[in-house]
């Protein structure tokens, strides 16, 4: 179609191909654009160099239409592109909270070098508020287009495990513009998803650049909060699922994101509320979000706590004690494993002395690749074999589907820490298993 805009997307990593190949999937001519050109080539011949559902088929599908093809020349993406969409990395800085925005600089000066005509240029990466207008200066300064090259923010809220859906069919859209032309631009860019009757909100660019972090520094605080409230039930001998389940009835609350347990991970929400607090400090509003400091630190004890947990069952010693921890990615169906707390506490045990080895049905490689130091198997009855405790820290499904009685068979003593409420407590006593979750007694 002639009247589609021409797109580009820069940083093929977990976002940007995702963005690439669900934009076209709706018909749009995509470029994507990474610098590893090891990424690039994989792309090319069909191949998704992470784990997603759905994603694998998406790009077999739309590599075969023609619509999509892959490069690391900037001059290419340049040429092609009436929209460019920035998806780089900005992760947390080694020996600090702030975020890194090397990526997304050499993102847009690599760009920027090379767009002679009318273009909008859109931010999608999860940036420090105030970020946007840094770029659309470097942007004037850098292109031989000069004014005629605008910037524009579109968060992006996709999960992962749900990426597909998540882009094709979102909650909501966000455009951050900064006048007509842009949001027209938008319009066109994103018109089958927003012809679905998604809601869209148009606002200013630091608006935009704010809804992101916002909406992450709200679902860690929710994730913490019903945290916070497993250690007064710790304390008390009450019952935190039982509490959580109560909460919520009351639909102001909710249910989603109130699930106990070891708590967040991953990729976005712990960098993001570290970077959040980090830069509301540095414009002089950081008491406005201290809060967020708390929502880290309890984030973070429950990682201790599960380990004291283990140790209590243990009968006080980690020391030696042969431990199976089921699950190594920051959640399930996932092989991503930032920051993700499973590792964390499978390392830290390992670290007091304890021989730990671990399963997860997708994030082995990546594990093994990270921590060598730790030993892995090929399912959960083969990291079980003569544990003296079972660890669960991912929810996959297939945990949940584990028999009792079959892990039972394998183990030298039958205890089980739960570090997601994820098993059905009652039928693993039934068979025998000492079972213990943080926050239930
Ligand atoms: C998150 C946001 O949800 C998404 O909107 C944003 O774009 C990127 O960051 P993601 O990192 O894929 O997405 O993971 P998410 O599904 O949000 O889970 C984050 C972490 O919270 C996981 O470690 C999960 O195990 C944990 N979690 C989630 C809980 O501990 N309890 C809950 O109730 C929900």
């Amino acid at each position: 179609d002639a009247a589609l805009p021409r797109l580009t997307v820069i940083g093929t990593g977990y976002l940007g191909a995702t963005h690439a190949i669900c934009m076209a999937s709706l018909g749009y001519e995509v470029v994507g654009l990474d610098v590893d050109a090891n990424k690039i080539k994989k792309l090319q011949s069909g191949e998704v160099p992470f784990f997603e559902p759905g994603l694998p088929e998406l790009l077999a599908k739309t590599m075969e239409s023609g619509r999509l093809r892959f490069t690391t020349s900037y001059e290419e993406a340049a040429a092609h592109g009436d929209v460019h969409f920035i998806c780089v990395g900005t992760p947390q800085q080694p020996g600090s909270d702030a975020c890194d925005l090397t990526y997304v600089d050499a993102a847009v000066r690599g760009l920027a070098a090379h767009l002679t005509r009318r273009c909008l240029v859109v931010g999608k990466s999860t940036v420090p508020v105030g970020t946007s207008a840094r770029l659309s200066d470097m942007l004037r300064e850098l292109a031989p287009a000069g004014d005629e090259v605008e910037l524009a923010w579109n968060p992006e809220f996709l999960r992962e495990g749900f990426a597909v859906d998540d882009t094709l069919r979102p909650d909501r859209l966000v455009f951050g513009v900064a006048s007509d032309w842009a949001r027209d631009r938008l319009h066109e860019a994103f018109r089958p998803i927003l012809d679905l009757g998604t809601p869209t909100v148009v606002t200013d660019l630091p608006t935009a650049e704010l809804v992101k972090v916002a909406a992450n520094s709200f679902l860690a605080t929710k994730i913490s909060y019903i945290n916070a409230m497993a250690e007064i039930c710790e304390a008390t001998g009450a019952d935190v699922r039982d509490l959580a389940k109560a909460l919520a009835y009351d639909d102001r609350i909710g249910g989603r994101f109130l699930q106990p347990g070891l708590g967040f991970g991953g990729g976005c929400l712990p960098k993001d509320i570290r970077a959040f607090a980090h830069r509301a400090e540095e414009i002089g509003v950081g008491q406005a979000v201290s809060f967020l400091r708390e929502v880290d630190a309890i984030n973070r004890r429950r990682r201790s706590r599960t380990i004291d947990l283990v140790r209590e069952l243990l009968g006080g010693q980690l020391d030696g004690k042969r431990i199976a921890c089921l699950g190594a990615a920051f959640k399930p169906n996932s092989d991503d494993i930032r920051d993700a707390p499973a590792l964390d506490v499978a390392r830290t045990m390992h670290g007091l002395g304890a021989n730990v080895r671990v399963y997860d049905p997708a994030a082995l490689d990546n594990a093994r690749r990270a921590y060598p130091e730790l030993r892995y198997g090929t399912s959960a009855l083969d990291v079980a074999q003569d544990a003296d405790v079972v660890v669960l820290l991912t929810e996959w499904a297939e945990f949940r589907e584990i028999q009792p009685s079959a892990l039972a068979q394998v183990v030298r003593n039958r205890r089980i820490v739960d570090g997601r409420h994820a098993l059905d407590a009652e039928a693993w006593r039934a068979e025998g298993w000492e079972y213990r979750a943080l926050g239930s007694p």
